[in-house]
C-alpha cells in the first residue's frame, strides 16, 4: 500500500488497509524497542512540536518518546507556560510555530474540530492527539494494536466498552479501528452517557454492564470525564461506581481469558476496582507500551517513510 495522507486527524476517514498498513509499521518499530540501542536516524534532521492545550500525562509523553526513537527533534509546548495566557490566538501560535520549520505538529485541543482547522492554514503535517469529544486516533490504533498483539485478532470478538460514552473521544477513535477491523463493540453507560446515535455505527448499546461484560473477550473502561460535563448526568460517582465500576463479580461474566484495558487516567475504585487495575487480565500498562510504537508508526509514515506524501 502507499501511504498518502498529509494529517493524522481522525480515524473516521481510514480504510481497513491503511489501518492495517499503520499496525503492520508499528510492528517494525517495535522491533526496534527490544534492541539494546533503542534509536534509529530516521527523522534526523526533522522535528515534531507538541502543542498541548490540554492535560497529558501519556500521550504527550509517549509522541516525545516516540520522536526521539526516531532521532527527531521534539519540542513541546504547553499552553500554561505560553503566550496563550496572554491572548494570542490558536492560529497565530500555530502560524508562528510553522515558521520555525517543523515536519509535524501534535496536537491536543479541547475544542473538537481544531486539529482540522489548523490542517487547512499550516503546510505541516498535523496530528490529532485528542480534540474534545471528537477523536483520539493514535489511541484507537494503540487500542487495537494491543488487542491483536494479545489476542492475535480482533475480527468477531466481543468488545465492551463501558463508562462515559458521550464525552469520550477514545470511544469514537476505538468505533472506527476496533469496528472497521470487524470486533462486535457494545456500548455501555448510564442512558445519559449513552448516546442513542452511537447505534448508527453498528455497535449494540446497553445500560447494563453484566449484559456488556457477558462473554466478552475485552473490557475497556473510561473515564468520566467531568471536565466536560457541564451538567449532572447521574446522582453521585459512589452511585455511578456501583452500577457503572468494573469489579471481580461483574468481570467474572466475561470470558474466562477476557482482558481489561483503560486508556488513562485511571480513577481507582471508580470506575475499576483496584485489585483488577493490577490483576493478571489488565493491558492498561500494555496499551501505553503499543502507544510509543504505533506513535513512531504515524509519525514515521508522516514525516519520514518513503511513501510520505508532501
Ligand atoms: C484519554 C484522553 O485524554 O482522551 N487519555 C489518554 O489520552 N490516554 C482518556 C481520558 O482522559 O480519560
Amino acid at each position: 500500500m502507499e501511504w498518502r495522507r498529509r494529517h493524522v486527524l481522525g480515524l473516521y476517514d481510514f480504510r481497513p488497509e491503511e489501518i492495517e498498513f499503520v499496525v503492520d509499521t508499528a510492528r517494525s518499530m517495535e522491533e526496534v524497542l527490544t534492541r539494546d540501542i533503542k534509536k534509529v536516524p530516521a527523522l534526523r534532521g526533522k522535528t515534531v512540536v507538541n502543542l498541548f492545550f490540554e492535560a497529558s500525562t501519556r500521550t504527550r509523553t509517549s509522541f516525545e518518546m516516540a520522536g526521539k526513537r526516531l532521532s527527531a527533534d521534539v519540542v513541546n509546548f504547553s499552553s500554561s507556560t505560553s503566550s496563550i495566557t496572554k491572548g494570542e490566538t490558536l492560529l497565530d501560535t500555530a502560524r508562528n510555530i510553522e515558521a520555525m520549520k517543523p515536519s509535524v505538529i501534535v496536537i491536543r485541543h479541547a475544542a473538537s474540530g481544531a486539529p482540522h482547522f489548523l490542517s487547512r492554514h499550516v503546510s505541516c503535517s498535523i496530528v490529532n492527539a485528542g480534540d474534545g469529544a471528537n477523536e483520539h486516533p493514535t489511541q484507537g490504533l494503540l487500542d487495537l494494536y494491543t488487542i491483536l498483539k494479545a489476542k492475535g485478532s480482533v475480527a468477531g470478538r466481543k468488545i465492551a466498552i463501558v463508562g462515559d460514552i458521550l464525552h469520550s473521544r477514545v470511544v469514537r477513535s476505538d468505533l472506527h479501528s476496533l469496528g472497521k477491523m470487524g470486533a462486535k463493540l457494545w456500548l455501555c453507560g448510564p442512558a445519559t452517557l449513552l448516546p442513542r446515535e452511537m447505534g448508527r455505527t453498528g455497535a449494540t448499546l446497553t445500560c447494563d454492564i453484566r449484559e456488556a461484560v457477558k462473554d466478552a473477550d475485552v473490557v475497556i473502561m473510561l473515564r468520566i470525564q467531568l471536565e466536560r460535563q457541564k451538567t449532572a448526568y447521574f446522582p453521585s460517582l459512589r452511585e455511578y461506581s456501583r452500577m457503572y465500576g468494573l469489579n471481580r463479580s461483574v468481570f467474572s461474566l466475561a470470558k474466562e481469558d477476557a482482558v481489561i484495558m483503560h486508556p488513562g487516567p485511571i480513577n481507582r475504585g471508580i470506575e475499576l476496582s483496584d485489585d483488577l487495575a493490577d490483576c493478571g487480565n489488565s493491558l492498561v500498562l500494555r496499551q501505553v507500551e503499543s502507544g510509543v510504537a504505533v506513535r513512531m508508526a504515524i509519525l514515521y509514515l508522516l514525516a519520514g517513510g518513503s511513501h510520505a506524501a508532501h
